[in-house]
């Protein structure tokens, strides 16, 4: 399965991955995903929202055990962070049809589309359409920075945007769902361990900020009669850094727009995006709020004129206990020992979903800690434990 996952939208230049929703190699995973289920023989579904799906017994039953993850990545991801949870659900499968078990309830494995946001903007599109957590008018306004629209995209690949939007009868019938993912820290890594299980996910979210200034000639115009918008842009990330370490948080600027973004001109507008993520809600709001106080000084100490605007936000995911103490009861039972159970401040599908299904994670070591980068890594025996923890929880979720 990596063998033929792997060149499939790689950057030659950087090594990483460009798997953005609804682009051809976005396709291409696609159609690898619909060719493994039905190489097994499982029951291929795509749904309203473009999710994939692959079922062994009836869609349509009740109580399922569902795992999965995505298959799309930020600009130049690594290989793991996605399909590292879809690969291993098909490997859990076939670990679990050579064990000879009998499964009591229907089992799926899933692929939500856009879970990383990296075309639109918004993260999980895919689990938020189905959740009912983004209505179809927000969905219909995400734009690309081509100008394409969501719905655009989506029908140039073919599929109907018309369908999308809430999927309650679908998620109704999911009795748990499970969802294996590189670790993103390198907590298991200190801890010596080659798995470990969510306990939550911290909350999170995007924030634009638009700083316009005026263009001018940057040979000419004398400093005294600039209005800059990069200096207010330069000063806002620092102010970021300083704010998140401040409060014990993370506050990042990783992209970045400038206009007219020529080396001998003054820019006009400089749009960037702040991605804040905190351990609880107050104090993510405290270093936001901060954020945008001094990003609103610098602006008008520069004659610049700032608009922020929230693209998105994800509150705090506390995973549901009692199937968290099921998976640490599971796999305890078969390793003799105590999984641990860590927090991330990574987003997830499963954090969309688990307001509405009973949801639970499962993190593989990551030697570095390092994601989002083509540098990531998982050693391919703690990706076989992985599995074989998948293999046991999907056991004895679905087999009692
Ligand atoms: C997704 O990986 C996110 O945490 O942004
Ligand atoms: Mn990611
Ligand atoms: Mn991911």
């Amino acid at each position: 399965m990596w063998a033929e996952l792997l060149p499939v939208g790689r950057s030659s230049a950087s090594g990483g991955y460009r798997r953005f929703a609804w682009t051809g190699a976005d396709a291409d995973c696609r159609a690898w995903f619909k060719d493994q289920a039905e190489t097994r023989g499982l029951t291929y579904e795509l749904d309203r929202n473009g999710n994939q799906w692959a079922w062994l017994g009836d869609p349509a039953g009740q109580d399922a055990v569902v795992t999965g993850s995505h298959l799309d990545s930020v600009p130049d991801g690594g290989a793991f962070d996605g399909p590292l949870g879809v690969v291993s659900s098909f490997a859990a499968l076939d670990e679990l049809r050579a064990r000879g078990v009998r499964f009591t309830k229907p089992v799926a494995i899933v692929n939500f589309g856009d879970e990383e946001g990296a075309r639109f903007g918004l993260a999980c599109v895919g689990s938020r359409l189905a959740a009912g957590q983004l209505t179809v008018e927000q969905a219909h306004r995400l734009t690309d920075a081509d100008g394409v629209t969501l719905p655009q995209a989506m029908e140039r690949a073919g599929y109907d945007p018309a369908t999308i939007g809430p999927d309650p009868e679908r998620l109704a019938r999911i009795g748990a769902f499970v969802e294996l993912h590189v670790e993103q820290g390198r907590a298991l890594d200190l801890s010596g361990d080659r798995v470990g299980i969510a306990s939550a996910i911290w909350p999170h979210g995007r924030w634009r900020f638009d700083f316009r200034g005026e263009a001018n000639h940057a040979g000419t115009t004398r400093l005294v009669d600039r209005r800059d918008p990069m200096l207010s842009y330069a000063e806002t990330v620092l102010a970021a850094r300083r704010e998140a370490e401040l409060a014990g948080a993370v506050a990042t600027f990783g992209k970045i727009s400038v206009e007219p973004n020529g080396v001998n001109a003054i820019p006009s507008l400089v749009r960037g995006w702040l991605d804040s993520r905190a351990a609880d809600q107050p104090t993510l709001d405290t270093v936001v709020t901060g954020v945008e106080k001094a990003a609103r000084e610098y602006a008008e100490a520069h004659g610049i004129e700032l608009d922020v605007v929230r693209e998105s936000f994800t509150p705090v995911v506390e995973f549901e206990h009692a199937l968290r103490d099921e998976l640490a009861r599971i796999l305890g039972k078969e390793a003799d020992l105590t999984v641990p159970v860590l927090g991330t401040g990574a987003g997830h599908d499963a954090g969309i979903l688990s307001g509405t299904v009973p949801t639970a994670m499962l993190f593989v070591r990551n030697p570095t800690g390092v994601s989002h980068s083509p540098a990531e890594h998982a050693a391919e025996d703690d990706c076989v434990a992985g599995v074989t923890a998948l293999a046991d929880v999907l056991e004895g979720l679905a087999c009692r």
